[in-house]
């Protein structure tokens, strides 16, 4: 079994890969899966999120974080039960 959220931080693959690099060219990666069952849905995500990030960047001048963090324990994907976030209107 791939494990998805540790093979897309892998330090064989990626320098320093618990560092958020939106520089970072990230062919290879398999947030999406791989092979033959590659999520058939990644297209309307991408074109989702691009649409959600670019309405929020208009509107909003920055996004912090207001409290702890709380990961949701998985054994194959990285994910958070609750990230408490304040954004500050542009
Ligand atoms: C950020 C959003 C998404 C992520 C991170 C994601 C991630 C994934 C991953 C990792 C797989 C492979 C699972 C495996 O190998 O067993 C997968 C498969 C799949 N995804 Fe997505 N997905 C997303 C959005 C979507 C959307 C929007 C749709 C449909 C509109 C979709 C439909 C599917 C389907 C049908 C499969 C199964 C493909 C197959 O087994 O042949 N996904 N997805």
């Amino acid at each position: 079994m791939l494990f998805l959220g540790s093979a897309n931080r892998d330090p064989r693959k990626w320098s320093d890969p618990e560092r958020f690099d939106v520089t970072r060219r990230a062919a290879g990666h398999v947030a999406f899966g791989a092979g033959i069952h590659l999520c058939v849905g990644q297209m309307l995500a991408r074109l989702e999120t691009e649409m959600i990030v670019a309405a929020l960047a208009a509107r909003v001048e920055r996004i912090d974080i207001v409290g702890e963090p709380r990961r949701k324990v998985s054994n194959s994907l990285r994910q958070f039960a609750s990230l408490p976030i304040e954004l500050k209107p542009a």
